[in-house]
């Protein structure tokens, strides 16, 4: 039986074409929608639109429901299209007239835009704690290498000295970038769109600020028209700041697998950690990060993704937009599951020293040798070409690095002033768990 069969026996197939996979993706939204059904029952009674004891009734079954999600109890059933039916069945069979009246004022289409950005809301805060936990390896290994030269590159060509320190740091902070733009995507998707019922509101006199102050939304997204077209927006945000994550993430695996090859050597992995061939017995493949690589470039299709399904679509609900979902779902787990995994292996990884000192690499020394002679008076201009002159012949040699003293150089890397940016970035993220969101409204509700 659906929310809205009247009379009419849909047909099977239509059915589960229709439902998709949110008969199973919509658990992750099952405590949220339970949360936000205890603020809309409280608002109801409030509101006057229902009495104290349905209220209360409401309130009590909820909480039961959330025991039994957070169980693993809870399940969309045989027939029932998606979390919000589920919900609403389930509590018409617990309290019977007083379940059919949690509909009062709200649409589904409401209900999923509420429950989709307290989802995300806090996998941004839960994706802003593991970037936490990669930005201090990267960190910490930038500071422990601190002063174990590597070549620069540009073009592919040993340009200039780096330094591990530099390498690591150079990571750290793209994710300290990175949290920033999630940071305003979170602030984005902070907003309430819970009484925009299908997107026009409702002729009841609902109190739609005493929601967002319940579910701990920064400001009402007003605009009930504006609300449903936000499905997608939201998202786009989210999408946008995953990729960003995934580009550092993609880019630093391509490093990573770069430095591992034989003819570079800079770094490697106890054997446990890499891979073999079934025909070449001496093969030590860094298929983790080829596949780190692989997944967080997926990621970064994520944006066209969202962009590509909502654009040339009229304003107002349109079912596609639950395909929106999943991408969301799965993105926030792939970038999470690389992370884990990255930090995993870089608590591992082992560094080469002395690797400028080969003969390859003793060109990266020629514009130390031009500042030299510019520190002594030399023209630039003049003391470039000086030096040019001997590179690639027998009369260069260099193997060390002059001071670098300016901020973010190879000598003063700054990681400390790096460390703050993040640290302040950090403190936009901070939202309950849907479980102490859930025991705050029920005490709250008491008062
Ligand atoms: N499963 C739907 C979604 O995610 C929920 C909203 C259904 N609303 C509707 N008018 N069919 O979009």
């Amino acid at each position: 039986m659906k929310l809205w069969e009247k009379g009419v026996t849909p047909e099977e197939s239509v059915i589960r074409f229709t439902s998709g996979s949110d008969r199973e993706s919509d658990l992750l939204l099952a405590g949220w929608d339970i949360a936000g059904s205890m603020a809309h029952a409280i608002m109801l009674e409030k509101a006057g639109l229902i009495n104290r004891d349905e209220k209360e009734s409401l309130l009590k079954a909820l909480g039961e429901l959330m025991e039994k999600e957070r169980r693993g109890a809870l399940k969309i059933e045989e027939g029932v299209e998606d979390i919000h039916s589920q919900v609403e069945k389930e509590l018409t069979s617990m309290l019977g007239p007083a379940g059919k009246k949690i509909h009062t004022g709200r649409s589904r289409n409401d209900q999923v835009l509420t429950d989709i950005r307290l989802w995300m809301r806090r996998a941004t805060d839960d994706l802003a704690i593991n970037i936490g936990r990669l930005f201090k390896a990267l960190q910490s290994l930038s500071e422990r290498h601190s002063s174990v030269l590597i070549p620069g590159f540009t073009h592919m060509q040993p340009a200039m000295p780096s330094s591990f320190g530099m390498w690591f740091g150079a990571w750290a902070e793209g994710l300290a970038d990175d949290l920033e733009i999630l940071a305003g995507a979170r602030k984005l998707i902070n907003r309430n769109p819970l009484g925009t019922a299908a997107g026009y509101g409702s002729a009841l006199p609902i109190d739609r600020g005493l929601t967002t102050r319940l579910l701990e939304f920064e400001d009402l997204l007003y605009n009930s028209a504006y609300a449903s077209l936000s499905r997608g927006k939201a998202e786009l945000a989210v999408a946008s700041a995953l990729a960003s994550v995934a580009q550092t993430l993609s880019r630093f695996s391509m490093d990573t697998c770069l430095f591992m090859t034989a003819e570079f050597r800079f770094i490697d992995f106890p054997d446990e950690l890499v891979t073999g061939s079934s025909i070449m017995p001496q093969k030590r493949n860094p298929d983790v990060f080829e596949l780190v690589r692989g997944r967080t470039n997926i990621i970064q299709t994520l944006p066209g993704q969202v962009v590509s399904l909502t654009s040339n679509l009229p304003s107002g609900y349109n079912r596609e937009l639950q395909l929106l979902k999943d991408m969301i779902f799965n993105g926030f787990r792939d970038l999470n599951e690389c992370i884990d995994i990255m930090i995993m292996m870089l608590g591992n990884i082992r560094v080469r020293e002395n690797i400028t000192d080969g003969p390859v690499y003793n060109a990266i020394f020629s514009t130390e040798e031009v500042n030299r002679l510019v520190a002594g008076g030399v023209p630039f201009r003049d003391a470039y070409r000086e030096v040019a002159g001997k590179v690639g012949k027998e009369s260069f040699r260099a193997t060390t690095i002059s001071d670098y003293t300016h901020e973010g150089s190879i000598g003063n890397l700054c990681n400390e002033k790096i460390a703050a940016i993040f640290a302040k970035g950090m403190g936009s993220f901070r939202s309950r768990s849907v479980y102490e969101l859930a025991e705050k409204l029920l005490s709250e509700a008491n008062e």
